[in-house]
Formats: structure tokens, sequence, C-alpha cells
């Protein structure tokens, strides 16, 4: 399968007078046609980086190595008239928080037929025609009144959802979805999800959505990438990570979520400690610390990015095979 995006190898570090960051630390991966690749990790795991990376939209201050490309063109070598005309058309990303995404002192029809303009080239008569199309398909009714509302008219769920219509407006091949869930209520999560969803059935768009909730990301996506400090620690199809997990790290995050059937733990397992906070990093696997598995090589010694099984790789010196009794965090206490 041709990928829509490669990325190779991808660093991105950050660097100021004194201080040196090393967000992102060689992640590489491929996300075919209407494929839907999570990413999942704690907070300052390199996650936003890396999607920033992928869009180019990183401050001056960050140095970006590797290779980002998309549909075979290197997007590290894009210019800014190139950027342009390919953000928005080919590829597009819907944020975290919407409100930051919406300019406030514009009306929405005037958001959301911006693309669909410069884009798309439609006239203004066919781009508002769009627009309301666009609401319709996101579920916003009444949309030829909606358009004349300014974006704090809409409650965080319908924000989201005119960002999604502003991201699928020009039918991108890609987008990236930045936690696009994090500040909605579990309804709403659900129906954004859907949406996401049903753009992959109709166009064939992928999505990479990232996120720290391994559920979330376990229940939409085909394959699940796992970053720890700036790494890809484990990678492979949803399916075969969530029942076999190699990584320690990845076990303790599937431990952690909460389960609603069956008898309740009377507390959910945390992982113990913090994760390593960007600097330049030692040698040594990155997880060692927190980790219950963790020997001398592991302190020492980098691990690599190998298969566990025929599908999965991890970057582990002792990866788990099939220890469905093993967890980091005490449940019966
Ligand atoms: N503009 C920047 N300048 C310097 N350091 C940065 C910048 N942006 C991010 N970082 C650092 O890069 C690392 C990764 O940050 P990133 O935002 O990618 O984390 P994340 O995985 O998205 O976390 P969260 O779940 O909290 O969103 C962190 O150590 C962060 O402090
Ligand atoms: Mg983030």
């Amino acid at each position: 399968m041709t990928a829509i995006l490669d990325v190779d190898e991808l660093t991105v570090d950050f660097v100021s007078d004194d201080t040196r960051t090393a967000a992102v630390r060689g992640v590489s991966f491929r996300v075919g046609a209407a494929e839907r690749v999570g990413i999942v990790g704690e907070s300052g795991s390199g996650k936003s980086v890396t999607a920033q990376a992928l869009m180019r939209l990183l401050p001056p201050t960050a140095t970006v190595g590797g290779r980002i490309r998309f549909a075979d063109n290197d997007v590290l070598d894009f210019d800014t008239r190139r950027l342009a005309a390919w953000r928005g058309a080919e590829i597009a990303m819907v944020f975290q928080d919407p409100m930051s995404a919406l300019n406030p002192l514009l009306r929405i029809g005037a958001q959301l037929t911006e693309g669909l303009r410069r884009h798309r080239g439609l006239s203004r008569a066919d781009a508002r025609r769009e627009a309301v199309r666009l609401l319709d398909q996101v579920g916003i009714a009444d949309g030829e009144r909606r358009l004349r509302d300014y974006p704090h008219a809409f409650s965080g769920g319908m924000r989201q959802r005119v960002c999604i219509a502003i991201a699928v407006a020009c039918t991108p091949a890609l987008i990236i979805a930045d936690e696009p869930t994090t500040a909605l209520d579990v309804t709403v999560q659900a129906q954004v999800l859907d949406l996401l969803d049903d753009l992959t059935e109709s166009h064939g768009t992928a999505t990479v959505l990232i996120s720290h909730d391994l559920g979330v990301v376990s229940s939409f996506c085909d394959r699940i990438l796992i970053m720890y400090a700036g790494r890809v620690v484990e990678a492979g199809p949803t399916d075969d990570i969530i029942a076999a997990p190699a990584h320690p790290y990845t076990r303790a995050l599937l431990d952690s979520i909460p389960r609603l059937r069956g008898p309740l733990p009377r507390r959910l397992p945390a992982i113990p400690g913090a994760p390593p906070t960007g600097g330049p990093g030692g040698p040594g696997c990155p997880f060692a610390p927190r980790c219950p598995r963790a020997d001398d090589t592991c302190r020492s010694v980098t691990p690599e990015q190998r298969p566990v099984t025929a599908s999965t790789v991890a970057a582990c010196h002792h990866p788990l095979t099939s220890s469905p009794q093993f967890s980091l965090g005490r449940t019966d206490e």
C-alpha cells in the first residue's frame, strides 16, 4: 500500500540560550490511505510536537531532523507558498482547544468558506451553500443562520464540530487530530469520533489521532504508536497490542484504563514515578526508572525497536511475552 504519510527518523530539538530539549527522538511510522493511526503517551511524551512537525507548524527555535514524506513529496522542503496550498487542501489539523483554533472575531461563515474559496475556487454563493452542507454533515442544524454567528455563540462540542467541518471542507487526504475530544464530554466525544469515522468511510480520509487516552485511541484506530519520552516504544495493530502488550509501559497504560464491568478495584493502578522532562537524556531506557523489570542493561543501553510478534515492534530489553498476571500497580488495596 502506498503511504500518504511516511515519517522516517523524525527528531525535534528545542534550543534556547542554556537549555536543549530533545522532544522527539527518532520517530518513524507510515499512514496508508483511509488508515487510522493513533499516537498515545503521557503528557510531555512528544505527541503534539510530532503533530506540529508534520504540519510544519513548529516555531523557529525548533530544529527538525529526519524525513517527512506526504504523497511522495518531502514536506521539509516545502516553501511557504507550497505550505499554504498544502495545508487545508491536502492535510488538515483539528486541535485540542477549538476556541483557540477559531478566530473569535470572525463569523463562522467566513472561517468555513475561506478554504473553500481559496483551495476549491468556489464562488461566494457556492462556498456558502457548501458551508451549510458541511455544518449539516457535522450535525449542526439551521446552517444558513448559524453561518452568521460568532464562535462564542456555540457550545464547546459545537465549536469542535465547526473545526472538523473546516478540516474536512476540502476533503484532505489526511487529518491530524491532536486530542480533539479531550475538552468534550463523553457523548460529544463519541459523536466527534463517529464523524471522523464517517469521513474515512465516505472519502477515504486517513487520520492520525493523538490522545493520552489509550481507551479512546484503541476504540477508533487500526494501528497504535505508544510514545514515551519522545520515542515510539511500541507499535502495531490495535487488536494485537491490546491483546498482548509487549512493553511494560503499554501494559501499565492498559492497566490504568478504568473498567466499567466486573469487580471494581478499590484503586486504579497508577504508574509510579514521572516521565523524564525532555533533557538530553543519558544512555539507557528512558522508562527504566519506573519499570519493575529494569536491570543494569536497561539502565545503561538504550533499547532499539525490534519485532516482538509478527505484527508488533517494541523498544524494550525485556518485552512481556504472555504474562497476563503482570501488573505495575496494585489493584487490591
Ligand atoms: N515551543 C516549545 N519550546 C520548547 N519546548 C517545547 C515546545 N513545545 C513543546 N516543548 C517540549 O517538548 C516536549 C514534548 O511536548 P509535547 O507538547 O509534544 O507533549 P505532548 O505529548 O503533546 O503532551 P500533552 O499530552 O500534555 O499534550 C515537552 O518536554 C515540552 O515541554
Ligand atoms: Mg499535546
